[in-house]
């Protein structure tokens, strides 16, 4: 399959949709990372995201939508719910929330779970083409699946764990804004919990609710996205976190200092989430170990530091 490279403008929304209603793949741009859209209501368009990425089939995906009322289509949205949505919405935020009967949804986007995670999308190109195509999209990151998401339509394409060839047509609209992938806040046990860590940080959605998110990941026994498998986001390359200075050999990635590899030289957060993916490649591409310098854990440091402790995990 020919790969085919389509332009942010009405022609290049027009096709994308036309490639979307036919069934095909489309790699499309969100504020967050690049997705791999398909049809969610089309069973075997969303088998396709799953072989162009090699994903397990267990790890359900997130469902976009253009708004409210056609994510009320899909599931039901509890006042706790719609209390974020419209706080939120558009914009990083996916709400894993119960799947209505009636909701079209083919069931391999949901892995058979009877929730779906929802979410939309806020960049101007994701809208346009969400009104566009008139219908809600099945989309992972437009990564292989266990590698670095992609941030701009190169990266969707790279040679090494990109999706050349595999899809059929890559909507360019530039790099993401936000870089890192959505958070996503589900109810498991009645109580919100923060079930990945993401572009919207967790305190701006308990100053929202006005009280704690649980957070599973800190509890052992408490239930988890699925799919949030440790070994993620992986470079080739090994690699080692919170070093204050690099060994010989390393390639070293600092946060708030300038340097051949830096996430933000004034140490802005929203800036070093933005550069961190293409950050990572750019310093795998050195072909040596990476060392990255300590990164504050709070607003969307959070975020960034989960990315990279799932990218040093030990490899399955
Ligand atoms: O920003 C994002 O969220 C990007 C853009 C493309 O929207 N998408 C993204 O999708 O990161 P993906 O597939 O890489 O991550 C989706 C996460 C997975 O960890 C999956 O387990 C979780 O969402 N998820 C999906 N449906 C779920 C459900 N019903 N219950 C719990 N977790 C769910
Ligand atoms: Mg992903």
């Amino acid at each position: 399959m020919k790969t085919q490279r389509l332009a942010q403008d009405e022609s290049g929304i027009l096709l994308a949709a036309d490639l979307l209603r036919q069934g095909q793949t489309v790699a499309i741009p969100t504020e967050t990372v690049y997705g791999l859209a398909a049809d969610a209501r089309n069973g075997q368009a969303v088998a396709a995201i799953y072989a162009a990425k090699g994903r397990p089939s267990f790890n359900p995906l997130i469902v976009h939508v253009a708004g409210l009322d056609q994510a009320r289509t899909i599931a039901d949205l509890p006042p706790a719910a719609l209390e974020l949505a419209q706080a939120f919405w558009p914009g990083a935020l996916t709400l894993v929330l119960p799947l209505r009967a009636d909701a079209g949804i083919a069931s391999l986007v949901t892995a058979g779970l009877d929730t779906v995670a929802i979410r939309v999308p806020a960049a101007p190109v994701a809208q346009a083409l969400l009104a566009q195509f008139d219908g809600p999209l099945a989309a992972p990151s437009a990564n292989a699946s266990g590698r670095i998401s992609p941030t701009t339509a190169q990266h969707v394409l790279d040679p090494d764990g990109g999706l050349d060839g595999r899809i059929a047509a890559v909507l360019d609209a530039g790099p993401c804004p936000v870089g890192i992938e959505s958070t996503i806040i589900g109810w498991p046990h009645g109580r919100a919990a923060l079930l990945r860590p993401g572009g919207l940080p967790a305190e701006a959605i308990e100053a929202a609710i006005g009280g704690a998110l649980l957070r599973p990941e800190a509890d052992p026994d408490a239930p988890t996205a699925p799919g949030q498998l440790t070994s993620h986001y992986a470079p080739n390359a090994a690699l080692r976190l919170s070093a204050e200075v690099p060994r010989a050999g390393e390639t070293y990635i600092d946060f708030a200092r300038a340097g051949e590899f830096t996430l933000s030289a004034t140490g802005d957060l929203t800036e070093a989430a933005a550069r961190l993916f293409d950050t990572l490649r750019r310093a795998d591409s050195m072909g040596q170990p990476i060392a990255v310098a300590p990164i504050p854990d709070h607003g969307l440091g959070a975020a960034i530091n989960d990315r990279l402790r799932r990218a040093a995990a030990p490899r399955g």
